[in-house]
């Protein structure tokens, strides 16, 4: 029998692509509901549930029995939780982790997988370790930093429960369209560029990001669904281990495109917390689950210049709040 997976915020970017990409390995249900998500992300033999990982009857409606869960819901950006989104996305974000979790101990599930954030290390040295001191520098982070303690304790008190967090660095690849503004840069220039509009770069385009293939970020993931040596709590990088600049990628996208348009340079807006640089030392997931980066960015933005749906991004807004 395949493992009973259920994945919460199951239609959107990071889920979606876990569903159709694991669909022959994993019994699938797919939990989301469509804040930012787009239910035709899922392959139509996925079992999706539009509801809410904030209600336990929703997470009912899903089944009784799991073998593990990946919690990707939350309030997925640090924009969105400015202004009039503050409150909401502190609530969205813990609440469902909570409730994620805990029905999942109950649901008879050995694993809980969620999202962390590479943000946690805010301008750390590099390369970025799990062992660091981190301080989290925006509302976002912080929910993130506080699943990651509530997890621990919870792993504690349940041992019967693996808690297995990520700190995903900068993931892009396709089915990002529904979150618009808020979707990983890479994606928001190819759409800046078919929309035959220029870029917009923070600065100097001289920053830089572990730029990770969701592709590469699902296979991680599996390792850990399926890894049967006992892993308890722990937190992992997911990321490639190296980085390029925003001025490398609007290049790489330039030539992927066949295009010359420069991008427009702009003073940095954000003010406060904003991150310079990063990249991931991914040696404890590659030694502990045998992870391993395959996707080059030339070939994931080549793949995702190749998959895109205009139909989709005509839909989004074009100001980017990603920097
Ligand atoms: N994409 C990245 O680069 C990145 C990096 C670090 C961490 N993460 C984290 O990974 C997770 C997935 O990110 P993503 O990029 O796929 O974002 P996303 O916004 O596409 O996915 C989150 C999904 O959760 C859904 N959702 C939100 N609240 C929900 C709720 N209460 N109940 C049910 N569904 C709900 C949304 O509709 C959306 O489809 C998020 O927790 C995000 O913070 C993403």
């Amino acid at each position: 029998m395949k493992p009973r997976i259920l994945v919460t915020g199951g239609a959107g970017f990071i889920g979606s692509n876990f569903c159709n990409l694991n669909q022959d390995k994993f019994e699938i249900v797919a939990l989301d509901n469509l804040f930012l998500g787009d239910a035709e992300n899922l392959d139509s033999k996925i079992k999706f549930i539009q509801g809410d990982a904030c209600k336990l009857e929703d997470l009912e409606k899903c089944g009784k029995q799991f073998d593990a869960v990946l919690h990707l819901a939350g309030t997925s950006s640090a924009p969105m939780f400015m202004e009039d989104g503050f409150v909401d996305g502190y609530v969205n974000s813990i609440e469902s982790f909570c409730r994620a979790l805990e029905f999942a101990r109950k649901a008879g599930a050995k694993k809980f997988l969620y999202a962390s954030t590479s943000s946690l290390y805010g301008n750390n040295p590099l390369p970025l370790l799990e062992d660091q001191h981190v301080h989290p520098l925006n509302h976002y982070a912080v929910t993130k930093f506080a699943y990651e303690h509530c997890a621990e304790c919870y792993n504690r008190v349940y041992p019967e429960i693996e808690t297995i967090g990520f700190r995903f660095m900068s993931v892009y690849g396709p089915n990002e369209e529904a979150k618009g503004a808020y979707a990983n840069i890479i994606s928001q220039f190819i759409w800046d560029y078919a929309r035959d509009k220029a870029p917009i770069i923070y600065g100097t385009g001289e920053q830089f990001r572990d730029f990770t293939n969701v592709k590469d970020v699902v296979a991680g993931l599996t390792l850990a669904i399926q890894h049967e040596k006992p892993l308890g709590n722990e937190v992992f990088n997911i990321g490639t281990g190296n980085s390029a600049s925003l001025n490398d990628i609007v290049k790489g996208i330039q030539k992927a495109m066949n295009i010359t348009q420069e991008p427009e340079y702009i003073p940095n807006p954000v003010k406060e917390g904003y991150i310079h640089g990063q990249h991931s030392d991914i040696n404890k997931i590659s030694e502990i689950l045998g992870y391993k980066p395959s996707v080059s960015l030339e070939q994931g933005i080549a793949d995702q210049v190749a998959n895109l749906r205009p139909e989709k991004i005509r839909k989004t807004s074009s100001d980017n709040l990603r920097g």
